[in-house]
């Protein structure tokens, strides 16, 4: 698919955007005679420009635009940047559902900015909307998929959103795109050894530092709650630290710790077989640092980033590791392992607490796909978020708010700490109480972050979509890199 930003259409078929009380004399610069012919059939097809409305023209034959839609956009004063991703989503939704390949694109020119980059934005919706993940179906099965070809936003200043969408945009939608693909991977092909080589693949051109710690190096430093998990697993566990520095030398990192269980059948505690499929994408955390700090190195961020990926596999084994089970993790605490389903507190124990004594980051922000108890709560619109820090809260929140990547604050405290302690070791890896799963878990990772300022975001029921919306097909999401892209910028020097 190939995006121009063009001061000319030149192609076949057009979108005109039009926000409410349009007139097409004074809004849309377009031919007199493709004026006449829309005004013709607005005569008897209501079309106000209202958003979600829209209308499909077939133009005479002899005409060089052979097809025209127009889409309503809502009020103009309520249009921004999201707006003009979202539209670009339904552009690419709505062509592909017409079996169009080029189009050209022209916008009311009330709707646009030079300061919210309009069309770069359109074209970033675009990109992030036409992802697919077709490595595994054969040509016969691709035979009847449309495949965008020319895309064409119409815009006097072109120059300036062709710029603007290399440098800051495009970069973001790739590592959403690599993130997508880590997590639509089957659990066969990737896995921590696996997972470790397509970031060092990913990261070639990149200036990201990879370290890589293998199960002797983890077994030294006493990581034995991570280890824990991957013990009933043929494959090797690994710790993915990954480093990049745009910001001043001696400013600390903000530091990304990811969930990555490449497949959690839940171990000894094995999960029902219905939908155990899912798991494939309980990597969601580990692979969605990886993909933010490839956006941020990509469009030269200026900021130090640290991102940790807890890489294994929770399988049932004659050597897994038993409810019952007591370990020592790196921090020196001592953890009973009650349910080994509730595995990823245990690699997140450990990452984090290596994360915050190597590192002494100035935020830690961790994500995982880790409890089910998060979609009972919040569905599949929010993320939760969990903090001991109101202001780093609120700043994730705020940043949530303008993509529309939305976070849901929930508490902590010491009545729902309480109910993690355990009788025989320090702390217990599932609660004794009733009910308030996600927040008991989170309680149990705020142990091993050694108080510095920290956010939980439980992304269990945004990582992976049944349907498809305005920004993503129907599939993983990469729920989480426009969202901490855009927190980061406050923080850029
Ligand atoms: N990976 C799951 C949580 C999950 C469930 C993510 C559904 C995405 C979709 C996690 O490891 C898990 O199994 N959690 C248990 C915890 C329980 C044993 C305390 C759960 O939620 O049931
Ligand atoms: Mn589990
Ligand atoms: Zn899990």
């Amino acid at each position: 698919m190939n995006i121009s930003f063009n001061n000319k259409i030149s192609l076949n078929a057009l979108v005109i955007g039009l926000a409410e009380d349009f007139s097409l004399d004074q809004h849309i610069n377009i031919d007199d005679s493709l004026k006449s012919l829309i005004l013709d059939i607005l005569k008897f097809q209501k079309f106000e420009g209202k958003s979600g409305q829209r209308i499909s023209i077939a133009t005479p034959t002899h005409s060089q635009i052979k097809y025209i839609k127009l889409k309503g956009l809502g009020k103009a004063e309520e249009f921004n940047s999201l707006s003009a991703s979202k539209f670009g989503g339904k552009i690419i939704g709505s062509l592909k559902c017409s079996k169009i390949e080029s189009s050209s694109i022209i916008l009311d020119n009330r709707l646009e900015s030079k300061e919210d980059h309009t069309y770069a934005n359109i074209a970033y919706g675009m990109l992030l909307k036409n992802y697919s993940f077709d490595k595994y179906k054969s040509a016969e099965k691709l035979k009847d998929k449309v495949t965008l070809s020319n895309l064409e936003l119409i815009c006097s200043f072109g120059n300036d959103e062709q710029e603007f969408f290399k440098q800051e945009l495009k970069p973001v939608a790739e590592a959403i795109y690599f993130s997508r693909n880590l997590i639509s991977e089957p659990p066969n092909v990737i896995y921590p050894e696996t997972f470790v080589n397509a970031a060092q693949k990913e990261f070639e051109s990149l200036n990201i530092k990879i370290e890589v710690l293998d199960e002797k190096q983890m077994k030294d430093l006493e990581m034995n709650a991570l280890l824990g998990v991957g013990q009933g697993s043929s494959k090797e566990s690994k710790l993915l630290i990954m480093q990049y520095n745009g910001g001043a030398k001696d400013e600390a990192p903000i530091a990304f710790v990811g969930k990555g269980v490449t497949f959690d059948t839940g171990g000894i505690s094995i999960k029902p077989s219905a939908n155990m499929e899912d798991m494939k994408y309980d990597m969601s955390g580990a692979a969605i640092v990886t993909g933010l700090i490839k956006a941020l190195a990509a469009r030269s961020a200026k900021v130090n980033i640290v991102a940790i990926a807890g890489l294994t596999e929770n399988m049932p084994d004659g050597n897994a590791q038993r409810p019952a089970d007591v370990v020592k993790s790196m921090s020196g605490q001592t953890i009973e392992v009650i349910n080994t389903d509730a595995e990823g507190r245990l690699v997140l124990a450990d990452a984090l607490w290596y994360c915050q004594d190597r590192f002494k980051p100035r935020y830690m922000i961790d994500l995982a796909t880790l409890t089910g108890a998060m979609i009972v709560a919040l569905g599949t619109h929010h993320a939760g978020v969990f903090s001991n820090n109101s202001e780093l809260e609120q700043d994730l929140i705020n940043a949530s708010k303008i993509v529309e990547e939305k976070l849901w604050a929930l508490p902590l405290n010491n009545d729902y700490d309480k109910m993690i302690d355990s009788v025989i070791a320090d702390v217990r890896n599932t609660s004794t109480g009733k009910g308030a799963g996600s927040i008991t878990a989170a309680q149990f990772l705020k142990r091993f972050v050694n108080n510095v300022p920290w956010a939980h975001l439980d992304i269990a029921g945004v990582s992976w979509a049944d349907k498809d919306t305005e920004l993503h097909p129907q599939g993983a999401t990469g729920f989480g890199i426009r969202l901490l892209n855009e927190f980061i910028r406050k923080y850029e020097r």
